[in-house]
């Protein structure tokens, strides 16, 4: 949310409101946060606070959720690790072209960049380093990518050492069926790899994708309040799926998330009190949980509330 989320408003959010945000997305249950982002502040503005950021949640987290924030290069992973930070997404896409609009890097580039960042750990050995694979299901320059390309990265980042992986659908071009192939695919090759499902719900297929990921058995799905998000260097890119969706549908399918949808709601209240031109695309923000009004008598008498 604080990342991903936040990177496609315009307008610069202050550190204390991002604070705020994450003080009640903890509150809520959410155990895993990405609050920023190491990036070039001239490319992404809303980040230039990245360091204040860091240091402010972490010195907040007395409930000791796992607090992460997004690097491209080892410059990012540097300032990340200053800032007191151990968990690290390093961002590198699955098509040449996106690679190079968001990261002005070839991946031949990004995997140097990669192996730098790795060679950190000889001091710092604490620092998990995950990879978030952008668009392993569609690029919006090159199309769909073959399923070939996105295990060739994943090798290339094993052998490094990488044991975290997010699968992105940075632009929404995924459905299902793919999505439960590929994500069974690379459980089945991978099964000593931790893979999370980054969804973007840019067509309407977000939680089916979800529930393929889940069905497929993934277990760990990135989501945003209120659906906010989207990459600034892919054309087209719109929101993440929801997380008040996703919590709602799993809680209802009976599978525990650990999340108060009441707790997230919260969170999405607070944003639009501070900010309220913030355009939020969560069914379960516009419709609400299910509210059951009473059964009705065939004399029509509890009816009232239909006129
Ligand atoms: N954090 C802060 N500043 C950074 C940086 C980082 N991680 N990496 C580079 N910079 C600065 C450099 O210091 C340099 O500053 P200067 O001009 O004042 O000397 C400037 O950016 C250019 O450095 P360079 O190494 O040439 O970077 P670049 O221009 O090739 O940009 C990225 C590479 C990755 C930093 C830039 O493209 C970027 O920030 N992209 C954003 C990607 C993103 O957030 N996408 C959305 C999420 S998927
Ligand atoms: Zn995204």
């Amino acid at each position: 949310m604080l990342r991903d989320g936040l990177q496609n408003i315009p307008e610069f959010i202050p550190t204390e409101v991002k604070v705020e945000l994450f003080r009640r997305i903890v509150a809520s249950g959410v155990r895993e946060v990405e609050v920023t982002s190491f990036v070039n502040p001239r490319a992404v503005p809303q980040f230039s606070d990245a360091t204040q950021m860091a240091k402010a949640v972490l010195h907040r987290n007395s409930r000791g959720v796992n607090i992460s924030a997004l690097v491209p290069n080892l410059k990012g992973a540097q300032g990340a690790l200053k800032s007191g930070l151990r968990k690290l997404g390093f961002v590198m896409s699955v098509s040449e072209s996106h690679n190079i609009a968001n990261v002005r890097r070839t991946t031949s580039e990004s995997l140097d960049e990669l192996r730098r960042i790795l060679k950190l750990k000889e001091d710092t050995p604490n620092l998990t380093v995950m990879y978030n694979m952008a668009t392993v299901f569609g690029c919006p320059f090159e199309g769909k990518i073959k399923p070939q390309v996105t295990l060739k990265f994943i090798r290339q980042s094993y052998e490094l050492g990488i044991r975290d992986i997010f699968l992105a659908d940075t632009v929404g071009f995924g459905n299902p069926k793919e999505v439960q192939e590929i994500s069974k695919i690379c459980l089945g090759e991978f099964p000593d790899v931790s893979f999370g499902i980054h969804l973007h719900n840019t067509r309407g297929l977000g939680l089916a994708n979800a529930l393929a990921a889940y069905e497929a058995g993934i277990r760990i799905l990135d989501g945003a309040i209120g659906g906010l998000g989207g990459c600034p260097f892919a054309p087209g890119a719109r929101g993440n799926t929801s997380t008040e969706d996703l919590v709602f549908m799993f809680e209802d399918m009976g599978i525990s998330t650990g999340v108060s949808i009441e707790g997230l709601l919260e969170v999405s209240r607070y944003f639009k009190s501070v900010k309220a031109d913030v355009c939020f695309t969560s069914s379960i923000l516009e419709a609400g949980v299910p509210v059951f009004r009473g059964p009705i008598s065939k004399d029509g008498s509890e009816q009232k509330w239909f006129t």
